[in-house]
């Protein structure tokens, strides 16, 4: 099962929680924003006490990390507000520390999240999909670059994109009294968490300053309307694509079939194939030629556990 949607949700609301999972050292303490069941996969804000440590270690699964207030450390180096980090699984972080306490938003990808300590990266880490970069001072804002597009003040700074799946982490702004007013649903999950301001939908309200959710694939959302403005972080699970319209009414069901009878009309011999290939009840899965060990399972020849990476054992 994915994660339900959850939406509006407020984390003001909720009281923070000690982080008791094995590995983890005292001082951490969680909000959960949405969570998958079955695999673990979540989002939590994360408060860190002042003076919380953690020595080298990995996730066996990957994990996004945003700085909102205070800073943490890696290592020697100071890494305040707008910080963003994602930390492939397998891959060996420095000492961690929060000298001063932080709160942050951390994100476990296809698995629950875990803890080990290792001053070395995993046999399968792949290292070089390490992203580091402060998005307040070293990033500029862009126009969203996807047609059909937002109105005109909503500002994108992107922080990672899956060349695979089309998946993307994204800081993104409102301008004051910014507006839309079309309705809008997408292919793909689509998750966001206020950082500062409030933005107004007309099926979900007004969401503060700590507000949240998990949106799963063809729910409406919109008409938008923000007065004094926001800042947000933002993931979807693969291709954002606008279906924009002006029905309030429309359920997912028939936003799926008005976005399926689209991709007949864009790639008429894709879509046919797909369907002859598999039929209705039986959709066919075609071999993923570029990224070969997606499906299938590695012999262990280490006795650490496997990775997760896109929900499937590295
Ligand atoms: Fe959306």
């Amino acid at each position: 099962m994915a994660r339900p949607h959850i939406e509006p949700f407020v984390d003001r609301s909720v009281k923070f929680k000690k982080m008791t999972l094995p590995g983890f050292k005292k001082g951490m303490q969680y909000k959960m924003l949405s969570i998958d069941d079955d695999s673990g996969a979540c989002t939590m804000t994360v408060r860190f006490e002042p003076g919380y440590k953690l020595p080298p270690g990995m996730s066996y699964t990957e994990l996004e990390f945003f700085v909102q207030t205070g800073y943490i450390k890696y290592g020697d180096v100071k890494h305040g507000p707008g910080s963003y980090f994602r930390i492939p699984p397998g891959v060996s972080m420095p000492a961690m520390s929060a000298p001063r306490g932080a709160l942050c938003l951390m994100f476990y990808n296809f698995a629950e999240p875990s803890f080990e300590e290792s001053d070395e990266d995993h046999a399968r880490a792949e290292r070089h999909r390490l992203i580091s970069v402060n998005a307040y001072d070293n990033m500029s804002w862009t126009s969203t670059n996807f047609f059909p597009a937002t109105a005109p003040g909503c500002l994108v700074k992107i922080l990672k994109y899956e060349e695979r799946s089309n998946a993307f982490t994204f800081l993104y702004c409102m301008t004051p009294n910014f507006w839309q007013d079309n309705i809008s649903y997408h292919d793909c999950c689509e998750e966001a968490y206020h950082i500062w301001g409030d933005s107004w939908m007309m099926q979900f309200g007004t969401l503060p300053t700590g507000g949240y959710f998990w949106r799963p694939p063809y729910i409406n959302h919109g008409a938008f309307a923000s007065k004094l403005g926001i800042l947000a972080i933002g993931r979807t699970d693969s291709q954002l694509y606008n279906h924009f319209h002006f029905n309030p009414w429309t359920t997912p069901e028939e936003n799926h079939a008005r976005a399926a009878s689209r991709i007949l009309h864009w790639k008429p011999e894709m879509y046919r194939w797909i369907e002859a290939q598999g039929g209705h009840n039986h959709p066919h899965t075609p071999h993923d030629f570029e990224y070969d060990g997606g499906h299938h399972h590695h012999d262990d020849d280490d006795d650490q556990p496997n990775l997760t990476l896109g929900g499937v054992e590295l």
